[in-house]
């Protein structure tokens, strides 16, 4: 059934909970929670210095990163939004050390959440676009009290995924499985409107997003790809490319579903002890769901992003997304990286072992 003008983000949900009966009513009301959640902080990033909701907070989180006060407003605005309604046994934030259960006072629901409450947060105080990332999962042991280890699933078992954009206009993009489909706030009638059904991301690209200050940091793959595409139509690409850098994800994803692109935040040396900069569990595999349900790819490099065992709430992972064929060169630069350059006639640029590009 297509969907009719102005149709809203509850009216899309109830739709899809009757093509699939895995989408109950609770899966919708926690979304419906979420993107509450968002419009309050749409409000509160709006408003800026206004409400006086620009510069540092007090705190350090538990990556040892200082807090922005709205980093901290956020993160307590989408667990307030979001622990009333019975539908979540405990969420889980980038801003708090361990899993924070459902006050004893509400009923604990079948769901976990995890969320970025705030991504892009170097963004806030020179106004440039700044996002939520959202994730859920089943908990597994139901009706217990949740602890870090049942948030441990791989991107694979999310139910749902979804990420806020607070730009020129406050968008939120969506998937329950089912492909995804993007919601513009309204600024009238306080509802998100479906204005993006079906977003698609294009096979190949010309732009390439990425720090690009770390170059000296990043291992030979990501180096080569990069070199190849900043030689343009000279190079071995035959043709040139674009770079974009915004330095909140959630911007950059959010580029890459409307036109196509490349993001990486590859592994680097900078600091060795760090497998990555960007975090597996809230914004890793919410924006790989997002990617591959929208035709698009998300890897560490050699591995599929949603297939990633998670070790730890807080991991970190080497993350590169978007066009497919872009990413699925750079795993194949990375492939031909590990093979050994053993000095014979089978390992060189011409023998059987390199991978074919
Ligand atoms: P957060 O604000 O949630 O900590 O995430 C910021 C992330 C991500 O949004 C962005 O891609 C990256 O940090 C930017 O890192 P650099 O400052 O190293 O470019
Ligand atoms: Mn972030
Ligand atoms: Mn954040």
């Amino acid at each position: 059934m297509p969907f009719r003008d102005n149709t809203t983000l509850a009216q899309y949900l109830l739709a899809e909970s009757r093509k699939n009966p895995d989408i109950g009513t609770d899966l919708v009301a926690l979304i419906l929670d979420a993107s509450r959640a968002c419009k309050l902080i749409s409000k509160l990033v709006a408003q800026g210095a206004l409400a006086n909701v620009l510069g540092k907070a007090e705190g350090v989180n538990v990556q040892g990163e200082e807090q922005a006060k709205l980093d901290v407003m956020s993160d307590d605005t989408f667990r307030r939004s979001t622990e009333f309604g019975g539908h979540v046994c405990a969420v889980a934030s980038e801003e708090q050390d361990e899993p924070v259960p459902v006050p004893p006072e509400y009923p604990r629901g079948e769901f976990l959440l995890l969320y970025d409450p705030l991504d892009g947060s170097s963004n806030i105080d020179v106004n440039v676009a700044v996002g939520s990332i959202f994730s859920v999962l089943r908990m597994p042991r139901p009706g217990k009290e949740a602890v870090a280890e049942d948030f441990l699933q791989p991107g694979t078992r999310q139910v749902a995924a979804g990420y806020a954009i607070y730009g020129p206009s406050t968008m939120l993009v969506l998937t329950v499985g089912n492909g995804v489909a993007g919601f513009t706030l309204h600024p009238l009638i306080g509802d998100f409107v479906l204005t993006h059904p079906n977003i698609t991301v294009p096979a190949q690209t010309q732009e390439f997003a990425v720090n690009a200050s770390n170059s000296r940091f990043w291992e030979p793959p990501v180096k080569r790809y990069v070199e190849e595409c900043m030689a343009g139509t000279e190079g071995p690409r035959g043709k040139d490319f674009n770079m974009r850098w915004i330095a909140s994800m959630v911007a950059e994803a959010h580029r890459i579903l409307m036109r196509g692109g490349v993001f990486m935040y590859p592994r680097d040396t900078k600091k060795p002890l760090r497998p990555g900069r960007l975090r597996l569990m809230y914004e890793a595999n919410p924006i790989a769901l997002i990617m591959e349900q929208a035709g698009a790819a998300a890897s560490t490099g050699t591995e599929r992003i949603l297939e990633v065992t998670p070790s730890d709430l807080h991991q970190r992972i080497p993350l590169i997304f978007g066009s497919r064929e872009e990413v699925e060169r750079i795993e194949a630069y990375h492939r031909d990286s590990a093979i050994p350059k053993a000095d014979t006639p089978l390992f060189n640029a011409r023998g059987l072992f390199r991978a074919a590009l």
